[in-house]
């Protein structure tokens, strides 16, 4: 089978289209011939092997050669356990701990899929596993209400595109944060407020919010309590090491406020029930700007890397 090979960390053209075996499932696993599959922003991380934590999984060299966790598919075989699927199901999940999907066949562990409602094309079912679950899960654990105040940070993103539909079903009052190309996206899905990171501080800008949820976390977690109000909670999804620690050391401190920070430490592929059902009734659903052939994974990775992409970005392996 063909698949997008790396042997080392560096930028988008150590990954080469390489002739490999196919695999074989293990008693729990399933054959899936993958359809599409879609790129987070920690891709980026684990091709470059930077920063430095991502040595975790492999010191000099990647332990993972083919990228790709969130798969969209075909059930090709079963392993003998496996109960719940048969070949010909259609499925998707994120298979974090396993990767391999930038291929055309992967062995996923069966509890880490689910049936693909006939509803959702195989590229939308790519786009969902892991970003639509941070962001439901985020502002889950930052109980969202309706009629509060919430602010999406790196709203125009994979997971915030999600979170900001999510938001408005739950009823919130929404302000997205984002570069200056994603301010119509923001809207388009039906941010009531959009804030320009190049030209304005959202923490300067004396508004309070109920909920921020963070994807990008790039501000203190000084400014992000001012930005909060009396009993409202910051909660960290992504960013930068220094930002974890800080939070991590001082969010403690700061509940004697009465504000509440903390960081999401998501569950795979748990809650994708609702998502599904989220979808079904179309309240949320997924925006694909970049689509790429499994050639041209190093072209989709760059766009990622450049972070040009509005939403997700999607490569089709079996059209
Ligand atoms: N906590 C957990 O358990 C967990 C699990 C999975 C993933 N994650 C994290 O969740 C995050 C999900 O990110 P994603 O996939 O949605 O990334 P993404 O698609 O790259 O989106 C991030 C967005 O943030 C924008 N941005 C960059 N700098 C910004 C700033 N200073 N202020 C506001 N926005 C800014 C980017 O726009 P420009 O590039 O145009 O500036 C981009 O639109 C990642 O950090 C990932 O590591 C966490």
């Amino acid at each position: 089978m063909k698949a997008a090979v790396r042997h080392e960390y560096g930028s988008p053209d150590v990954v080469k289209l390489e002739e490999i075996p196919k695999p074989t499932p293990r008693d729990d696993e399933v054959l899936v011939k993958v359809h599409a599959v879609s790129l987070n922003s920690s891709y980026w991380e684990f091709l470059t092997g930077k920063p430095a934590y991502i040595r975790m999984w492999g010191l000099l060299q990647p332990k993972c050669k083919i990228l790709g966790s969130d798969v969209a598919g075909r059930v090709e075989a079963v392993g003998k356990n496996v109960t719940q699927f048969q070949p010909g199901d259609e499925v998707f999940g994120d298979l974090l701990e396993r990767w391999g999907g930038f291929a055309e066949y992967v062995c996923a562990p069966a509890k880490a899929l689910m049936s693909k409602p006939p509803s959702m094309t195989f590229e939308q079912a790519a786009a969902i596993p892991q970003a639509a679950l941070v962001a439901l899960q985020g502002l889950e654990k930052g109980r969202i209400g309706r009629g509060q105040k919430v602010l999406i940070n790196g709203a125009g993103g994979g997971a915030g595109s999600f979170a900001v539909q999510m938001a408005k079903f739950f009823g919130a009052e929404v302000t997205g944060v984002d570069s200056t190309r994603k301010l119509d996206i923001m809207r388009s899905l039906g941010a009531d407020h959009v804030v320009d990171y190049t030209r304005e501080d959202f923490t300067r800008t004396g508004q309070r919010y109920d909920l921020i949820l963070d994807f990008v976390a790039r501000r203190s977690i000084f400014a992000n309590a001012r930005s909060l109000r009396p009993r409202g909670r910051y909660v960290l999804v992504g960013g930068s090491v220094a930002r974890l620690l800080q939070l991590l050391l001082l969010g403690p401190l700061m509940s004697i406020t009465g504000k509440k920070m903390g960081i999401l430490v998501a569950k795979a592929n748990k809650d994708m029930a609702r998502v599904i059902e989220l979808f079904e009734d179309g309240k949320v659903l997924p925006i694909i700007d970049g689509r790429y052939t499994l050639q041209e994974v190093p072209e989709a990775l760059r766009y990622l890397g450049e972070g040009q992409a509005r939403g997700k970005v999607v490569v089709t392996v079996c059209p």
